[in-house]
């Protein structure tokens, strides 16, 4: 018989407990109908909206580590043991105090419902009219205050375009909560007594309680554990961030009688470069991957960010995004053109492979049902690399891609040695061009070779039309993407509009 582990975690500077919550049951069900907390408003229900957006504090390194995600496609469970802010507790949380000297000690003095400057700021700049999604805003502004204004860093327009990337505002408009959002660091400070969050968030981790008994939701702490796991009870749904997995609850509607919690495995949490190459734990987030990714690749921070909204890249995982092996998730192509291996483990073995070679059909892989993804390996950058991912959708922010093609040249003075080109968005699978790869190796990088690379793209896969895009848009769109990294390898604007690419050879077919 199963039952379930309780769920601790600090909210208003107390320690909470509560038993028996399903092991499914989302962050967001058990803010609105088991703690009445309700100013966390659920909008899409699917990590698009950012209405439902609360604060999740961590320790990290000896500090706290603030982080804002999507309470409705996220586990109860997985707050276990992390402090928690719902937008009523900005106000109503004894651990947030005005900072002395700031000028908040005068103007929130004994006020136990004195607005936080992010909620202040809002309401000064006119930034709310309806207000559904202004909870969601407010708490995302939080998370940067913390991260941003408490250590020092100024919040510039385009942090602020950034850190809002998953908060959707359908009435406002954006200029007013963007001038909010930057506002609200001339406001009287307030702090987090993080000192006394420390303490409690420490005496939670001391009350360990063991993985012994038969619980419903697990989440063991060690990669042997995790693996034994995984071999007694391979039907468990198996979660990381739980940013896909919680459509299928919300959406889908689908039930887990268990779920087995990848990211509590602290060697998971590796992120070191070893042996020429990065390798990523299974339980790094996808903002900690990407921030990794940029950190050698520049060029890639663009298109890093353009990965759904910072909230979903806070809880989802990229090892998460590749085992999940959506034909249209965005970190894959990229992994397949730098040449990423996976690491696949079970209690018997381990093994590593080619991303490429990880997925035999639509969301199938070669996964033993007893295995788990637990490492992700990509190698360093090398001298004339030439490296370049291109996204298109139809929103800039918080959108799937229609087409994302990432392309990988190596090259020695103006001559193609090795190409690798990852696609998604136009195959069953997140694909490698190996037809291209042939085609341009060994070819000088030119305006012409770029053009036959375009065309060998366009023969090489059979994009479906959906209501993303037609066939006809989308191997379009890989003939120019190619024609595009030529023209911006020879000093031409990244902005270049795709219409001033033309004329490009386009098989026959008819646009729908
Ligand atoms: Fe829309 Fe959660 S309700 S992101
Ligand atoms: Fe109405 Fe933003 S104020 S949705």
């Amino acid at each position: 018989m199963t039952t379930n582990r309780p769920i601790r975690f600090i909210r208003r500077g107390q320690r909470v407990q509560l038993a028996q919550v399903p092991p499914q049951r989302t962050l967001l069900e058990l803010l609105r109908e088991d703690l009445a907390a309700t100013g966390t408003k659920e909008g899409c229900g699917e990590g698009d909206c950012g209405a439902c957006t609360v604060v999740l504090g961590s320790v990290r390194a000896g500090r706290i580590h603030y982080e804002a995600v999507n309470a409705c496609i996220r586990l109860a469970h997985s707050i276990d043991g992390m402090a928690l802010w719902t937008v009523e507790d900005l106000a109503l949380d004894p651990l947030i105090q005005p900072l002395p000297g700031s000028g908040g000690d005068h103007a929130n003095a004994g006020a136990a419902s004195a607005l936080h400057p992010a909620q202040q700021a809002l309401v000064e700049c006119h930034g709310t009219q309806c207000g559904f999604c202004t909870p969601g805003f407010a708490m995302s502004m939080f998370g940067m205050y913390q991260n941003h204004v408490r250590r020092g860093q100024p919040i510039t327009r385009a942090l602020a375009v950034r850190e809002l990337s998953g908060n959707l505002c359908r009435c406002t408009g954006y200029r007013p909560i963007l001038d909010a959002a930057q506002h609200m660091q001339e406001l009287p400070a307030m702090q987090v007594d993080e000192t006394t969050l420390l303490q409690q968030l420490e005496l939670l981790a001391l009350d360990q309680q063991g993985f012994a008994a038969d619980f419903a939701y697990k989440a063991p702490t060690t990669l042997a554990e995790l693996l034994a796991e995984r071999a007694a009870q391979p039907q468990a749904q198996v979660v990381a961030g739980c940013t896909d997995v919680g459509l299928w609850i919300t959406k889908g509607h689908q039930q887990f009688e268990r779920i087995l919690d990848v990211t509590r495995a602290q060697e998971l949490h590796a992120l070191h470069e070893h042996g020429g190459a990065l390798t990523i734990g299974a339980a790094v987030s996808l903002t900690d991957a990407f921030a990794a990714l940029v950190a050698r690749w520049p060029q890639l921070a663009r298109f890093a960010e353009r990965f759904a909204g910072l909230p979903v890249r806070n809880s989802g995982t990229l090892g998460g995004n590749v085992a999940n092996g959506s034909p249209i998730g965005d970190s894959m192509p990229l992994l397949i053109a730098l040449g990423a291996q996976v690491e696949l483990a079970s209690s018997r073995a381990s093994r590593r492979l080619a991303l490429e070679d990880l997925y035999t059909g639509y969301r199938q892989n070669v996964m033993a049902a007893d295995e788990l993804l637990t490492f992700i390996h990509v190698p360093l950058p090398q001298p004339g690399q030439l490296l370049a991912a291109y996204k298109v959708s139809k929103r800039f922010d918080d959108d799937i891609s229609a087409v994302c093609l990432v392309l990988n040249l190596q090259l020695e003075g103006d001559r193609i040695v090795q190409a690798r080109i990852g696609a998604g968005g136009v195959a069953a699978t997140p694909a490698r061009a190996r037809q291209t790869e042939a085609a341009l190796a060994g070819q000088p990088w030119s305006e012409a070779s770029a053009r036959r690379a375009g065309a060998a793209l366009q023969a090489e896969f059979d994009p479906i039309s959906d209501m993303r895009a037609s066939s006809a848009y989308r191997r379009k769109l890989l003939g120019a993407l190619v024609l595009r990294l030529w023209h911006e390898s020879q000093g031409g604007a990244p902005g270049l509009q795709l219409q001033e690419l033309q004329p490009l050879t386009l098989p026959q077919e008819a646009t729908p």
